[in-house]
């Protein structure tokens, strides 16, 4: 089970909207158990404070160690409920956003246009003629793009500021990324990751850009996502994407971006980015493999008996290591960008620097709960026991995604001694597995237990496999709590079928 006091390396100043009082987990002032009780489990519960708390470190960790504006652009798939967006509008935070449907979202909710970045490749001539009508900056993935966006604004008698998204090659990024379970150089990863213009088309898309008289290129920007928590990521990340500026700047007759965006892709306080399964665990299980199957020679008794004592070994996990602190990420950006775009002849006074957080805003800001509907144990042929919940991993489905190991906690009785191995599993047909190999304490039917860290991506993508309604939002704020997006019911579920009248007549006939 998870101490719930976090270990942010390197912390100035951390804040955390978690906290045990009387051995029952509270979010800000707000008794879990009493959520689940008011509410209904599985639930999906927001802190506001926290949301509030890790923009405001965000922007002040960057701003300290920048010259020019900083403005955070929260990347809004992480998390589409419009309160938790309200909350960022509110505070004058742009945002990052990839479909039309997204867009509007944003819009709703009163966001400065000029601070909202919309990426995604294909974009099509609707969606750009309602970019340049809003006045967002529209950030360029394909090549043809540019055209479009010249004949739309033409067409509104108006001009598009535009960045086009770049793809430097990094080949010293060369640890292993994150977004894969195998063994993949970043720098690999980054390359087949569709997004992002490749280098080969900057120089001529530049030019073409610049003479065009409805289009106005106000800068730059890269995401290459969460390969990897450290700050050594970063450094190299923002040593490439500097030379990479100096070099379109020399292409392009000495051209100086007003706007450098740096995406997203930091880590996340408790970090669960694919650490479902060690990657120890892919050469021991090849390695221990036809072992494992020599043992049948024992006989059926003995093998399995065998096969009982490794399963802990094979799923057991270390506690991962604490990402840096925001104000470390925002150090090494700034300064690592200003020495080397210096270097490059790059202005930075007076150059806004943009950042797209998603995980690393949202992630500690939810948490996910769920009731326990029954233990059920097997004793033979070997030993297992599952802690079957009232959610499911399709409720999960981004952190399923990324292969993540979920923090979790008994919150009825958090400080509880783990007393036994099993796996904490949803109540879908599949195999369901939400934590593999957890440590857990004496439950029972009834218990409540929080995922913690599933703010960002899990709520957004949650499926309706089984006909499983999707659950209820709720947002904390000190000691109110509000529905802030209702639960589905049956005919949500069902609410976009349509049934041709001919099969009903056909079923009426035989009735
Ligand atoms: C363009 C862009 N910016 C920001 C993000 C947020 O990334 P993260 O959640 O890793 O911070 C994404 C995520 O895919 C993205 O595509």
């Amino acid at each position: 089970m998870t101490d719930i006091r976090r270990h942010w390396a390197g912390a100035e100043r951390d804040i955390d909207c978690l906290s045990v009082r009387n051995g029952v987990l509270h979010i800000e002032e707000m008794n879990t158990l009493d959520l689940a009780a008011r509410f209904g489990t599985p639930l999906f519960v927001f802190s506001t404070a926290q949301i509030r708390q890790n923009l405001r470190r965000f922007h002040e960790a960057f701003a300290n160690g920048w010259p020019g504006p900083v403005d955070v652009l929260p990347a809004f798939k992480a998390n589409t409920l419009l309160a938790t967006r309200q909350i960022l509008s509110n505070e004058g935070a742009g945002a990052d956003i990839y479909s039309p449907q997204e867009l509007a979202g944003v819009l709703r909710t009163g966001v400065d246009p000029q601070r909202v970045s919309v990426n995604g490749g294909g974009k099509s001539k609707d969606h750009l003629r309602t970019c340049v009508e809003a006045g967002v900056r529209i950030t360029v993935e394909d090549v043809h793009e540019i055209d479009l966006i010249q004949e739309v604004a033409a067409g509104l008698d108006t001009t598009a500021g535009i960045r086009f998204r770049v793809k430097p090659a990094m080949p010293n990024l060369w640890r292993r990324t994150d977004f894969s379970q195998l063994s993949v150089p970043i720098d690999l990863g980054v390359q087949v990751y569709k997004s992002g213009i490749p280098p080969e088309y900057l120089p001529d898309m530049g030019r073409r850009v610049l003479a065009m008289p409805n289009v106005d290129l106000v800068g730059l920007h890269l995401h290459a996502g969460r390969h990897h928590p450290s700050l050594w990521y970063w450094e190299g990340m923002m040593v490439r994407y500097a030379r990479l500026i100096g070099e379109l700047s020399r292409a392009w007759g000495g051209w100086q971006p007003s706007e450098i965006d740096i995406g997203g892709g930091f880590a996340s306080p408790r970090d669960p980015h694919n650490k479902e399964m060690p990657r120890s665990e892919f050469v021991a299980t090849a390695l221990a493999y036809p072992f494992l199957v020599g043992l049948r020679g024992m006989g059926h008794r003995a093998y399995h008996a065998t096969l009982g004592k490794l399963i802990p070994v094979l799923t057991s996990h270390k506690d991962p290591a604490a990402p840096p602190s925001i104000e470390e990420y925002g150090r090494t950006v700034t300064s690592v960008l200003l020495r080397e775009l210096s270097e490059q002849g790059i202005a930075t006074d007076g150059v806004r620097l943009q950042l797209e957080p998603g995980r690393a805003l949202y992630g500690d800001t939810g948490i996910h709960l769920a009731t326990v509907k029954t233990v059920k144990r097997q004793t033979d042929p070997v030993p297992y026991t599952w802690v079957l919940t009232d959610t499911t991993v399709f409720f999960l489905t981004g952190g399923v995604l990324e292969h993540n190991r979920h923090p979790f906690v008994f919150v009825g009785d958090a400080n509880a001694p783990a007393t036994q191995l099993a796996d904490i599993v949803g109540h879908s047909c599949y195999a369901d597995q939400i934590v593999l190999g957890a440590r857990v304490p004496d439950v029972s039917e009834g218990d409540v237990m929080a995922l913690l860290e599933t703010g960002a991506y899990q709520e957004s993508s949650a499926s309706n496999f089984n006909a499983l309604p999707r659950p209820a939002s709720v947002l904390v704020d000190g000691d109110e709590a509000e529905l802030v997006k209702r639960g589905e019911t049956i005919d949500d579920v069902f609410g976009r079928d349509i049934v041709p009248d001919h099969l009903s007549d056909e079923a009426a006939r035989y009735t």
